[in-house]
């Protein structure tokens, strides 16, 4: 070939695939935030916990016990947990399990400490416990935090009466067996318990049910739970589809008659070998990058999981509860009893804040999550070890994002989003509050790079803006005993709204919420 030929091959080449490539990335990523055309509420529920029988989640966690005289509490919860907690307005809680759930006969948890039996949490390290956090400890604590408790009840080894039961001592106002002996055991006014879950994942744990199997037997469980006329109505939540097991979502809508079931589950872990989940401090980018690509799996699951969700339900009359979530790592070995015991970093802050866009911007039909777990287990808030307690990463982006509970949702649309080896760079979501003040979350998952961002503010009438970011200089940052308050949000203001365009340039691996007045 003639140079003069080389010569023009390349510069085709150049202008039009490098030149293109390194201008956009260089042009900031462009956000659009349009109107609420449809009224979408986000619901607070999906700010909700959970808590399980797990490694020391309750147990030397949360609950320290009532005789305990070292560690202030209130009815053996720990006070400074109560007090974390109420910050964070968390609307709901879920309790017992999880695995353990389907293991759990509750009348062992009521009545007099010295009749409880003692039992193995068989799924969870094995150990002895006496049965002393129950059904009034956990319904009590919801009180205290305003949060709606939601019980997850045993199908795997229980019985529809046992459920029956549950329902009445927690929720009938007259005189039968169950509220009666709920008068007994100290408590006159029915709890109103409105969250109830038939099952957990019942495909494993639960009982390795088949779709087709379980959503008979949620049926017949169905058929029976009764609000006992007394709370205004129960939600009735069928154990869901793990990941991407659209079969069953597709035969619980199929087979289920959509006035028995309120809300079908999903459960996704940020897991990207369940093997061999990696350190949750000591990781690389490589797994900083897997635990990213395994987040962001998220939307596309929610995107199809409501798909199929629309078609047999298009008036939307069943709700999707992604009721478990967050990352999942090995656990800290030196942590005695710490089974799931793992630390938190900005890497759980890139999750959380990518998995809660991803819950707002389909909020139509995502009513509920739950964060796994609350205290000591997997993505906490909250950490202890004896007399201390910390606040983790996780907990302040839960802390920032909760401006979005109740809002209405802004449908945002991203262009040019960058790419982080392939993963789209950008997040965002953004509400308007009852007050008209605008909330947007934005999040940059580039280990490295800042990214530019220029968010179209639309027709919203703002002139005030103030914000918070939530970065520190390393991934693998987090906060310990000795240093609680090493990643903290702190103040931003290195944004610019000029002619109802906000631009900023968004550091690696931070999360930012603006609120405009
Ligand atoms: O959250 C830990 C466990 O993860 C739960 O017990 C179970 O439901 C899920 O597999």
């Amino acid at each position: 070939m003639k140079t003069s030929a080389y010569v023009f091959r390349y510069a085709v080449v150049l202008l039009t695939v490098v030149l293109p490539t390194i201008l956009s990335a260089q042009q900031p990523v462009t956000v659009q935030i349009g109107k609420n055309t449809d009224s979408v509420q986000i619901s607070k529920h999906i700010y909700g916990h959970f808590a399980e029988h797990l490694g020391r989640c309750i147990y030397d966690g949360l609950y320290v016990g009532e005789d305990n005289k070292i560690i202030p509490n209130t009815e053996g919860v720990r006070n400074d947990i109560i007090a974390a907690l109420k910050e964070l307005n968390i609307p709901n809680l879920r309790w017992p399990g999880g695995c353990f759930a389907d293991t759990y006969h509750w009348k062992d948890g009521v009545g007099p400490q010295e009749d409880r039996p003692t039992i193995v949490n068989r799924w969870w390290g094995g150990t002895t416990e006496d049965n002393s956090f129950g059904t009034h400890n956990f319904l009590n604590l919801c009180e205290v935090l305003g949060a709606e408790p939601y019980l997850s009840a045993n199908v795997g080894s229980g019985t529809v009466q046992e459920l029956v039961d549950w329902m009445q001592y927690t929720n009938h106002d007259g005189v039968s067996p169950m509220a009666d002996w709920r008068r007994e055991n100290g408590r006159e006014e029915p709890w109103n318990v409105k969250y109830w879950g038939v099952g957990n994942e019942t495909w494993g744990c639960g009982g390795n049910m088949t779709a087709e199997y379980y959503s008979d037997i949620y049926r017949k469980y169905a058929t029976f739970m009764s609000d006992w006329n007394n709370s205004g109505g129960v939600y009735r939540i069928a154990s869901g589809a793990s990941e991407d097991d659209y079969h069953w979502t597709e035969t619980l809508m199929k087979n289920v008659p959509h006035n028995l079931m309120d809300a079908v589950a999903l459960h996704d872990y940020a897991v990207f070998n369940w093997d061999a989940k990696g350190p949750s401090v000591n990781f690389d980018e490589e797994i900083y990058f897997k635990s990213m690509e395994q987040a962001l799996k998220m939307e596309e699951y929610v995107t199809k999981h409501i798909a199929i969700m629309d078609k047999y339900d298009p008036e939307g009359n069943v709700d999707l509860f992604v009721d478990e979530w967050g990352g999942w790592y090995d656990a800290e070995p030196e942590v005695q009893n710490g089974v799931l015991y793992q630390q938190n970093t900005i890497r759980d802050v890139m999750i959380a804040g990518t998995v809660l866009n991803t819950f707002n911007n389909h909020a139509k039909r995502v009513k509920m999550a739950n964060l796994a777990q609350m205290v000591n287990v997997l993505q906490a808030v909250i950490l202890t070890d004896e007399e201390k307690m910390i606040k983790t990463p996780t907990y302040h982006v839960m802390n920032m994002y909760k401006v979005h509970q109740d809002a209405l949702l802004l449908p945002s649309k991203i262009e040019n989003n960058a790419e982080f080896r392939g993963l789209p760079v950008i997040s965002v979501s953004a509400s308007k509050a009852a007050d008209n003040s605008v909330h947007i979350s934005l999040v940059n998952i580039a280990s490295k790079a800042e990214k530019a961002v220029e968010v179209n503010l639309g027709d919203l009438d703002i002139k005030n803006i103030k914000a918070q970011i939530l970065t520190s200089e390393k991934l693998q940052d987090h906060n310990s005993f000795n240093d609680p308050d090493n990643v903290v949000p702190v103040e931003f203001k290195d944004f610019k709204l000029k002619k109802g365009v906000l631009s900023m340039d968004v550091p690696a691996h931070s999360l930012i919420v603006l609120e405009g007045k």
